[in-house]
């Protein structure tokens, strides 16, 4: 087998579950030497095992709260001591808190989202960038279809969204004169650990995976590997590509659909 990204040192932010654990089974499996965090240790610590055994590179998992500036800090530490250098960061940790209404949702509802979906992002990029930059590497923020699209009952989470996107458009200008890419990928709808919490929160999770499954012109939802071999065509073949937005979404934001909700 190619291997595509060999002996690459890769951070994903959590990677444990859903699409970052997509990104670092792609990563390894393609050479990469990918250190991963989350919180929970136990599906951390299970990946590692598993793709240590066989796989072309290797992973090491570290328990890590990305709402910590102290915890990015030690993230970004530890991948030196372990690698000596960072070539690609993937910015992916973040959370979609229950669909509620602007009227019920508090300012530190959305201090709180925003200091997870996004100063993160900044920071784990603040911190790696100096190692980034010695190498020409690359940053892949995680953004969302609905950051551009727009979504029903979740405007802070949407608005974390949009804000990735304009971000990493200025980093990529700021970051270019050091020959460092910084590119993002908004996924529709991709079946993880995260929907389904979110299915099961209607009360009806089979008929809600159904309507976000025919969402999508393709009719199903993606998959964490379709998400992995996204990120690895922009970590390793687009070199021509900073600033760009990666859209993951099936032709989910394609044609009409019946989407008025004006009560008559
Ligand atoms: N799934 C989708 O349809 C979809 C669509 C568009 C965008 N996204 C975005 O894609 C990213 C991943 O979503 P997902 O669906 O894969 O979510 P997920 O299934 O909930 O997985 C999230 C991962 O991040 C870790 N994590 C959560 N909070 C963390 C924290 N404070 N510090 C460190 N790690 C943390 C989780 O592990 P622990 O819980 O153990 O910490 C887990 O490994 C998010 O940014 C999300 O907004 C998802």
């Amino acid at each position: 087998m190619f291997h595509r990204y060999l002996n690459k040192v890769a951070v994903v932010t959590g990677g444990s579950k859903g699409i970052g654990r997509g990104i670092v089974k792609v990563f390894v499996e393609n050479g990469a030497k990918v250190v991963f965090c989350a919180r929970g240790a136990a599906e951390g610590e299970a990946l590692q095992a598993e793709l240590n055994q066989s796989a072309a590179g290797s992973c090491s998992f570290l328990s890590c709260d990305v709402s910590q500036e102290e915890d990015i800090k030690r993230l970004i530490a530890h991948t030196v001591t372990l690698h000596g250098h960072i070539d690609c960061l993937v910015n992916n940790a973040g959370w979609h808190p229950p669909h509620k209404a602007t009227d019920d949702t508090t300012a530190d509802e959305f201090r709180d989202l925003l200091n997870l979906n996004l100063v993160s992002y900044f920071l784990a990029s603040k911190y790696a960038l100096p190692y980034l930059r010695q190498r020409h590497g690359n940053i892949i923020n995680i953004s969302s279809l609905v950051g551009t699209i727009g979504q029903k009952d979740a405007a802070t989470y949407v608005a974390t969204k949009g804000a990735i996107l304009s971000m990493t458009k200025a980093m990529a200008v700021d970051e270019s004169r050091y020959y460092v890419r910084v590119n993002s990928i908004s996924p529709g709808n991709v079946m993880s650990p995260l929907w389904l919490d979110l299915a099961a929160q209607t009360g009806a999770a089979a008929e809600a995976i159904k309507a976000g499954e025919s969402n999508q012109l393709m009719g199903r939802m993606g998959t964490e590997d379709e998400c992995g071999l996204a990120a690895l065509y922009l970590a390793s073949e687009a070199t021509f590509c900073t600033g760009v937005d990666l859209l993951l979404s099936g032709g989910a934001e394609l044609n009409y659909g019946f989407k008025s909700q004006i009560c008559s």
